[in-house]
């Protein structure tokens, strides 16, 4: 806010002109019509009727804040990325939100909570847009918009209805890994700062030799265990007096000086494991074992600077997984193929062309690119205007190609993965709820599955979801079926 002993700075229209009042148009005498001349007053109007960009497709509803990503350990033998070399600290800026909830909605509905990291690093933008778990629902891209939709609303009476989302999910039983998640305490954290963040899908490190490791990211919160959770019945009560719980928590911790922080895990694969590994490790809707890959250190990620300006900073915010750093570099995930093409298209339609140009989604880096012109384009790169060119523009470099992985010569096919000695869909749903799950735990798991298919009204659908949880477990699926009489 401006200072309020200072002399105000006198109004002035977005070119810079004064203006001669903030309360009256110009009219024809105090009672008569306005005048089309009165270019402030129709430039006020104008320009409040585009105020809105529009909202997320997913992820409407978040917050965030900047802060830096520190790399404490030696991890050199593993990837040559800059940003992850010892000692390097690189700004960074982390939102946060949840999934299908609209602009307004409350931050306390269940649901998963993404985790969308940026590293504003010295060789370009590096993005892990991730969420707090570490699976998701689906496994190709091409499912993705239905169960989207099946998680919005319906065509007829733009309700939300627990009978299509319990249908979608009951089809697509590979869901039940993070099904079980989203019913058990992750699915309504107590904050956001006590949350862990994931980047879920597996991706590909490279060191200075040329050697290889598949990798998955774990942000471990330093706020607890990750396991700080609302119940049900405070999850409902806050979203009726207070939408923003989650925004307002993070806002105000930092505003107060606890910056929340966490520190960065690795699990690591070498590269031939892949093939003869138990799971597949490409499916994002299974993890690795931490038996068979331990977590590894890298470094801490604080949080300690709100923004200045919520639209420009995180409204206009645009994370995308294609933004890939050397050392760094995709996998066969197909999930994550998908999305390497969905972010960039999506940010082109909801801000624009130029988007990459808006000061929170540029690099602190130099951009060295041909490509120009376009809406709202900020600054124009000079001739040379093609490559190649004999005129000193710039070179691409062949050392900066990202890892890659070997594909075997096959058919061009539409069909699932292949599946691994111990892949199904499941078992991993299952070892959650005996093994790692408490007591505790299960019963809100089993509490909050009931609550949510008390509203499947269609009798076909809630059978299908019973036999969903025995599938899972039967104890649990038991406990359950109990709750409808079953
Ligand atoms: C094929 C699968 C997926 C597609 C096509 C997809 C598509 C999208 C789209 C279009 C947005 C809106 C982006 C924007 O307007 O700024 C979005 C946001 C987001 N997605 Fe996905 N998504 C997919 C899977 C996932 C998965 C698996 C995760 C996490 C592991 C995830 C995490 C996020 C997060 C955190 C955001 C919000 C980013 C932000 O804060 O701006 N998505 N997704």
């Amino acid at each position: 806010m401006t200072d309020t002993t200072n002399t105000p700075a006198v109004t002035t229209t977005d070119a810079g002109i004064a203006a001669p009042s903030d309360s009256h148009s110009l009219t024809v005498g105090p009672n008569g019509p306005i005048l089309l001349q009165d270019h402030y007053v129709i430039q006020k109007m104008a320009q409040f009727n585009r105020e809105r960009v529009p909202e997320r497709v997913v992820h409407a509803k978040g917050g965030g804040a900047f802060g830096y990503f520190r790399t404490t350990e030696d991890i050199s033998q593993y990837t040559k990325a800059d940003l992850f070399q010892k000692g390097r600290e690189t700004e960074t800026l982390l939102r946060f939100s949840t999934v299908a909830g609209e602009l307004g909605s409350p931050d306390t509905w269940r649901d998963p909570r993404g985790f969308a990291l940026k590293f504003y690093t010295n060789h370009g933008n590096y993005d892990l847009v991730g969420n707090n778990t570490p699976v998701f629902f689906i496994r190709d891209p091409s499912n993705f918009s239905d169960f989207i939709h099946s998680q919005k609303r319906r065509a007829d009476n733009q309700l939300r209805d627990h009978t299509i989302q319990w249908d979608f999910w009951t089809q697509k039983p590979e869901s039940a890994h993070q099904v079980t998640y989203l019913m058990g305490d992750r699915g309504v954290p107590k904050s956001w700062r006590e949350m862990n963040g994931y980047g879920s899908h597996t991706f590909l490190w490279e060191n200075a030799a040329g050697e290889k490791h598949w990798v998955k990211y774990h942000f471990k919160t330093d706020q607890g265990d990750g396991n700080a959770y609302l119940s049900q019945a405070d999850a409902d009560e806050i979203a009726g007096k207070d939408g923003d719980f989650h925004r307002r928590d993070l806002w105000n911790s930092i505003k107060h000086g606890s910056a929340p922080s966490w520190t960065l895990h690795v699990q690591l694969m070498p590269m031939n494991d892949a093939a003869g590994y138990r799971f597949n490790p490409f499916d994002l809707t299974k993890i690795w074992s931490h038996q068979d890959y331990p977590l590894i250190k890298v470094g801490d990620l604080v949080l300690n600077r709100n923004p200045e300006n919520y639209f420009a900073q995180i409204e206009q915010a645009a994370f995308e997984p294609a933004n890939l750093v050397p050392g760094i570099g995709a996998s066969p995930d197909k999930m994550l193929l998908g999305r390497l093409f969905s972010y960039p298209d999506t940010h082109r339609y909801r801000i624009g062309a130029n988007y990459l140009q808006l000061p929170v989604n540029a690099p602190k880096s130099p951009v060295h690119s041909y490509n120009r012109d376009g809406a709202m384009r900020y600054s124009n790169p000079a001739d040379p205007v093609y490559a190649p060119n004999s005129f000193g523009g710039p070179v691409a470099d062949p050392t900066a190609e990202l890892p890659h992985w070997q594909i075997e010569a096959g058919e061009v096919v539409r069909e699932a993965y292949t599946l691994h000695a111990e892949d199904d869909d499941f078992g991993q749903a299952g070892t959650l709820v005996r093994d790692v799950l408490d007591d505790g735990q299960r019963e809100r798991l089993a509490s909050n599955i009931t609550g949510h298919l008390n509203e499947v009204e269609d009798k076909d659908i809630l059978a299908k979801a019973l036999d969903y949880w025995r599938s899972v477990d039967l104890e649990l699926g038991a406990t359950v079926a109990k709750n409808f009489g079953q």
